[in-house]
C-alpha cells in the first residue's frame, strides 16, 4: 500500500444554464449535445475515500445512508475504471509508480455528505461523482482529463463540477469520446455581481432519475432531435458571448428558455416526465412578473430534473428578489395576479 490511504475533498454542485439531456453513447456516457454550467460554491459534497484491505466489499454511504451498490451501476463503472487504471499504471511503469497505492485486495470505503437535499433535482449527483473522481485522482495521481472522464462515468453532469466557474462540456463527435471534454470559460470572479438563490420547493426524491428519464426521452421524443440539431448549438455560441461580455439579460433569457425546453422535451417523452410542481410554476410566474414589472430582465430561473429552482440575479437586485420571494411565496396566486399585486413599494421597501 502506498503512502496515502485516505483522502477528503469538497466539490461544489454546478447548475446547467444550457442543459444536458440525452446520451449518444450510454457506456462511455457521451452526451448528445453541448452544455454550459456555473458552479455554485456554497452547495457542496464533501467526500472521503478510504482504501482498506480488511473490508469484504466496496461501500458507499451518502448522508448517513448506505447505498445499495447492486442497484447503482454508476459506482461500479467508476470503480472498475479506477482499478483498471491503477493496475495499468503499475504495468506500464518500468519502476512501478512508488507513490501510487497498490490496488490488489483493496476495497473503497466512501463516505459523502451534502449540505443540500439529494435526489431532488439539485445536481447532487454532479457534486457527488465529481468529488468521488477528484478524490480518486488525488489517491491515484490521475491527470485532470482522466478525473473529468471518471466523473462523467458516474454522472454526466458531474464532469462539469471538476472545473470551477463557467464550464462548457463539449459533446464531441468521435465514437470513442476522445473529443468529449470540459473547458473552463471563465472563473467565478469574472462576474462577481452574479448571484444564485436556490428555492427548495420539495425535499422529496424525484419519481424518475435522470438516467432512465433521458433514455426514455431519447427513445420517444421528436422534439429532442430538433433541440440537439437546431437549438443548442446557436444557444451555446450566444451564451458564451453573454458570459464573456457579462450581459445578464442575454444570459438570463437563454437560461430560462433552455430550462423550459428541457421540461418541454420531458413532456414530449412518452409517457411524459413531469419534474416541476405547482410551486415551481408559481416561481416561473413570479420571475416573469418581476421582469415585466421592472421593464428589464433582472432575474432568471432554471430547473433540473426536479421541482427545485435556481434563480440568478445580479447582486443589486438580490434584496428585491428576496423580499418578493418572502412576500409572494408560497402562494397559490396566478402570475397575472402577482403582477397586479407587485406594487412599487415592494421594490422600494427591499
Ligand atoms: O448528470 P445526470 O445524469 O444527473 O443528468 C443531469 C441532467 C440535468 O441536471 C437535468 C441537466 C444538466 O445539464 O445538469
Amino acid at each position: 500500500m502506498g503512502k496515502q490511504k485516505k483522502v477528503t475533498v469538497s466539490v461544489p454542485i454546478n447548475i446547467a444554464l444550457i442543459k444536458y439531456w440525452g446520451k449518444r453513447d450510454e457506456e462511455l456516457m457521451l452526451p448528445l449535445n453541448d452544455s454550459v454550467s456555473l458552479s455554485i460554491d456554497e452547495l457542496r459534497a464533501t467526500t472521503t475515500i478510504s482504501l482498506v484491505t480488511d473490508a469484504a466489499a466496496d461501500s458507499v454511504c451518502i448522508n448517513g445512508k448506505e447505498v445499495d451498490l447492486g442497484k447503482q451501476s454508476r459506482f461500479a463503472r467508476c470503480f472498475n475504471e479506477v482499478r483498471r487504471l491503477a493496475r495499468k499504471r503499475k504495468l506500464d511503469d518500468a519502476d512501478g509508480d512508488k507513490t501510487a497505492p497498490s490496488i490488489d485486495g483493496v476495497k473503497f470505503v466512501i463516505n459523502s455528505e451534502t449540505n443540500f437535499p439529494i435526489e431532488a433535482g439539485l445536481a447532487s449527483s454532479a457534486a457527488g461523482f465529481a468529488a468521488l473522481a477528484f478524490a480518486f485522482g488525488r489517491l491515484f495521481h490521475l491527470d485532470d482529463t482522466t478525473v473529468v472522464r471518471i466523473a462523467r462515468l458516474g454522472s454526466g453532469s458531474a464532469c462539469r463540477s471538476v472545473l470551477s466557474g463557467f464550464v462548457h462540456w463539449r459533446a464531441g463527435a468521435a465514437a470513442d469520446g476522445s473529443d468529449c471534454d470540459c473547458i473552463s470559460l471563465a472563473s467565478a470572479d469574472h462576474w462577481p455581481e452574479l448571484r444564485a438563490v436556490v428555492a427548495v420547493t420539495s425535499g422529496d426524491s424525484k419519481a424518475m432519475g435522470s438516467t432512465r428519464g433521458m433514455e426514455n426521452t431519447v427513445e420517444t421524443s421528436t422534439l429532442l432531435k430538433h433541440r440537439v440539431s437546431n437549438v443548442v448549438p446557436d444557444r451555446v455560441v450566444r451564451l458564451r458571448h453573454a458570459i464573456s461580455s457579462r450581459d445578464f439579460a442575454t444570459l438570463a433569457n437563454i437560461t430560462m428558455r433552455d430550462s423550459n425546453q428541457l421540461h418541454s422535451v420531458c413532456l414530449d417523452t412518452h409517457p411524459p416526465l413531469m419534474y416541476l410542481n405547482e410551486a415551481s410554476w408559481h416561481l416561473i410566474g413570479l420571475v416573469h412578473a418581476l421582469n415585466d414589472h421592472f421593464g428589464a430582465t433582472r432575474v432568471a430561473y432554471t430547473f433540473d430534473a426536479g421541482p427545485n429552482c435556481c434563480l440568478f440575479a445580479e447582486v443589486d437586485f438580490i434584496p428585491t428578489l428576496l423580499a418578493c420571494l418572502l412576500k409572494y411565496c408560497p402562494s397559490s396566486g396566478s402570475p397575472t395576479k402577482i403582477l397586479e399585486k407587485l406594487d412599487k413599494s415592494t421594490a422600494e421597501s427591499a
